[in-house]
């Protein structure tokens, strides 16, 4: 069985919607991901130091403050940044991030161990087929993948809340510098899916 690593990666959802015109607009949004940036550097996973950069909106591809996520507020889309030059690494899917604040005396202990002030960084690559966790239980704090149901704890380090996922969701671990989000080391477990 060979591991889907590639972002290019098409989500077993968006090959199915590609061949028999299944409308998912949760499946199909990988599919702009396919024409992102053809820089090689820019599908390196995220790096140690490298900033965090809003996906969308007006301040699109710009760092992130840290006093920007807050407490109660869905998660944000984000890709990693290179400090030295400016890269926006959004050349992979397996790089884009959902970034929250969460209270910090709420985290498990693994959830602690890679949180900033209560910020946590998770993979938006579902473990199950890989479509974008794109949803958000705001009263149970938990990430949820629109493609099957699959449901992660933000709380406890994106442990699998419900199925079919059999996986957890990797965790980036953060940091603060500058009042600005890093990258304090890599993610804690390979991110991605194994296709039937
Ligand atoms: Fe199946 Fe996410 S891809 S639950």
């Amino acid at each position: 069985m060979q591991r889907a690593d590639a972002d290019d990666a098409i989500c077993a959802c968006t090959r199915r919607a590609l061949l028999g015109g299944l409308a998912a607009a949760a499946c199909l949004a990988p599919i702009a991901g396919l024409a992102q940036a053809a820089n090689p550097a820019a599908r390196v996973r995220p790096q140690p130091g490298d900033r965090l950069a809003l996906v969308s909106g007006e301040r699109a591809g710009q760092p992130i403050a840290a006093r920007e996520v807050l407490l109660g507020a869905a998660p944000l889309a984000a890709w990693p940044l290179d400090p030295a030059d400016g890269l926006l690494r959004n050349g992979s899917r397996l790089n884009q991030l959902r970034i929250l604040r969460l209270d910090p005396a709420t985290l498990s202990p693994r959830t602690t161990a890679n949180a900033a002030e209560g910020v946590v960084a998770y993979s938006a690559m579902c473990s199950h087929a890989g479509c974008d966790v794109t949803g958000w239980d705001a009263a149970a704090l938990q990430l949820i993948c629109p493609c099957h149901g699959s449901t992660f704890s933000a709380l406890d380090a994106g442990a699998i809340a419900k199925g079919p996922a059999s996986k957890p969701l990797a965790m980036l671990p953060l940091r603060i510098q500058e009042g600005e989000l890093r990258v304090a080391s890599a993610f804690t477990r390979r991110v991605g899916f194994t296709p039937a």
